[in-house]
């Protein structure tokens, strides 16, 4: 259930970067839901445009699209402006799952950097175009999501493992600082997740128990109060309170690599 002041607390526009499949259009759904009309991003505008034409044949909201590449450079200034007339009162950056899983050395550098660029360079010029109109109003909510990966290093996704902690730790600072003005600022952390881009890249989440991408986002904004960090489903947050409360790093890390690997479909090496 989400509280019943949400439209009043988060609208009347929600933006979502990386809006249009998976938890993003989850999100999407379940905000337009509440009445609150929404601005998506991603950079397909076929999928926005399909979205955005079911969402207001459901529901009695304004819904705006636009392609935007996340990683690039000016990516939060164009999402600023294409919103300046808007009163935002909701922002979930969305898109930042690993796009690869690879052993570290066979990265191609460009991938390092898009994931680099978007996980933490946007990321954090999201928070500084937007916090200002959030403190303004005086409510509203930013969210930044994170990952169980987040929590400890792995092999295959050890740059996206680095970016979701980079968030983590960001979204709980500005928890701290945009609560004096009344906003909620929140790393929602998820766990596996059946995901049309998990699927493209032929992700094994079968021994990680996949939550539904509508379930992670009605819990997810049934929490926004819940900051600084909220782990999204009872299995996710028994593993993350055992991944933050083991002393023993290294038999974190290996357990994590033998897992990612796994979602690889790869071959765990040996340490020599
Ligand atoms: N799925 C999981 O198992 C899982 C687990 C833990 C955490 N998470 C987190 O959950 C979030 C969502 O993950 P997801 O699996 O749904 O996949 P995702 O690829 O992060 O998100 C998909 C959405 O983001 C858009 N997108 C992706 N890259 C973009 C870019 N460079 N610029 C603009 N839009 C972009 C996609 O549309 P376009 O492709 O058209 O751009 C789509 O709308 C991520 O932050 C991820 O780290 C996911």
């Amino acid at each position: 259930m989400l509280p019943t002041d949400f439209s009043e607390r988060y609208g009347p526009w929600a933006l979502i970067a990386g809006g249009s499949e998976g938890t993003g259009e989850a999100f999407a759904r379940r905000i337009a839901g509440e009445g609150v009309n929404v601005v998506l991003l991603a950079r397909r505008q076929a999928p926005l445009d399909s979205l955005a034409a079911d969402i207001q044949g459901e529901h009695n909201v304004e819904v705006r699209t636009a392609s935007v590449d996340l990683a690039d450079a000016d990516a939060a200034a164009t999402a600023a402006e294409l919103t300046e007339e808007l009163d935002v009162g909701l922002v979930i950056f969305n898109a930042g799952a690993t796009i690869r899983f690879n052993y570290f050395a066979d990265w191609p550098e460009e991938d390092l950097l898009t994931l680099v660029n978007m996980n933490c360079r946007t990321t954090t010029l999201f928070a500084h175009r937007f916090a200002p109109r959030l403190i303004q109003r005086g409510r509203g909510g930013f969210v930044l999501l994170g990952s169980v990966a987040g929590f400890a290093g792995s092999t295959h996704q050890s740059v996206y493992n680095a970016s979701k902690a980079y968030d983590w730790v960001l979204a709980e600072g500005l928890w701290r600082e945009l609560g004096i003005y009344g906003v909620d600022a929140i790393a929602m952390v998820i766990g596996a997740t059946d995901t049309p881009s998990h699927r493209r890249m032929g992700a094994d989440l079968s021994a990680h128990s996949p939550m539904d991408s509508s379930d992670v986002a009605a819990e997810a904004l049934a929490n926004l109060r819940n900051g600084p960090t909220y782990v999204v489903g009872e299995h996710n947050r028994a593993a993350a309170d055992f991944i933050l409360t083991s002393q023993n790093r290294g038999a974190i890390v290996s357990s994590m690599s033998e897992s990612s690997a796994g979602i690889a479909g790869d071959e765990m090496l040996p340490m020599a």
